[in-house]
């Protein structure tokens, strides 16, 4: 039985139905203030920065109810997604080596030297990124944002140009206001290391985190603020709301509307390279149902 504050209704958890995946939702008891790491001393926060509470349980049966839609058929800007890529792209990320890239640079190095599996690897992910848009959006042309490599074992691995690390956060990928984030692009972000990565995150829309900041009288309806700042105000006001930690294994992508909900990565606990490779677009929960066998995604 759960014992600390309970989620409530918001950002829904699609998975499939893979039973085994819900073993690795786990919940906590909300944030803290971020200042530095605890596992490096050389990691340092911007001001006001949050991360969570190391205090991770198995989300229980109850939590598992309110996160988790069996329905594929639910907007992309209200919804997370983790699900498998096909195993002829495992094959090519196994043979690149990438895995082994421990900085950015080396990881280009890498792709350079190679310019066969990069060939191929730029046009899967073309193919699949469109497999995987949605129709219903003209403007939603996908692009590969990158690829990308992190230090192990950071409990949120987000930083700015400094190296700043931002902790959780919102996204703002187009120079969004906090009216129109759920038009915002949403990403898939396919973890092509080693080991188990996390996706962390708030099961709350911007609009959520407004209205609830209005009732609590800490802003007023129609104030404008930041994304930066909306975020603060909801850790400072609602500081032991739960954040949810999803394990994605290497080679499982998920799918999140990160312009509109508070999240971050996590490699906390890891001993390797985080590697990673990120998609920009308007992409569907449906489009992982309905096209995920031509795309040779398994829906977990
Ligand atoms: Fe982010």
């Amino acid at each position: 039985m759960n014992k600390y504050k309970t989620l409530t209704p918001g950002v829904k958890l699609y998975i499939g139905q893979d039973s085994e995946v819900s073993q690795r939702i786990y919940i906590n008891r909300g944030i803290l203030p971020a200042t530095e790491s605890i596992y490096h001393e050389d990691i340092k926060y911007l001001p006001n920065a949050f991360k969570p509470l190391p205090d991770w349980y198995e989300a229980c049966t109850e939590d598992l109810d309110l996160l988790l839609t069996d329905s594929p058929d639910i907007p992309y800007s209200e919804c997370v997604c983790l699900f498998k890529i096909p195993e002829k792209a495992i094959k090519i990320f196994r043979e690149s080596g990438l895995s082994e890239c421990n900085s950015h640079e080396t990881v280009l190095e890498r792709l350079k030297a190679d310019k066969t599996r990069l060939q191929w690897l730029d046009k899967w992910l073309g193919e699949f990124a469109t497999l995987l848009r949605h129709e219903g959006i003209e403007k939603g042309k996908a692009r590969i944002h990158g690829f990308f490599s992190g230090r192990a074992n950071v409990e949120t691995v987000a930083y700015d140009s400094d190296k700043q690390y931002f902790g959780l956060h919102i996204d703002n990928s187009q120079g969004n206001t906090i009216y129109n984030t759920d038009k915002a692009p949403n990403r898939i972000c396919i973890n092509i290391g080693k080991e188990d990565r996390f996706l962390l995150f708030v099961n709350k829309t911007v609009r959520d985190i407004y209205n609830l900041l209005v009732e609590k009288n800490v802003i007023r309806a129609n104030d404008k603020i930041p994304e930066g700042k909306l975020c603060r105000l909801f850790f400072e006001n609602y500081p032991d709301y739960p954040v949810i930690k999803i394990r994605q294994k290497p080679y499982e992508a998920y799918m999140a509307p990160t312009d509109n909900l508070i999240h971050d990565g996590s490699t906390s606990g890891t001993m390797n390279p985080d590697v990673t490779v990120v998609l920009l677009g308007y992409f569907g929960i449906l489009n992982v149902h309905n096209n995920g066998e031509i795309a040779g995604v398994t829906a977990l």
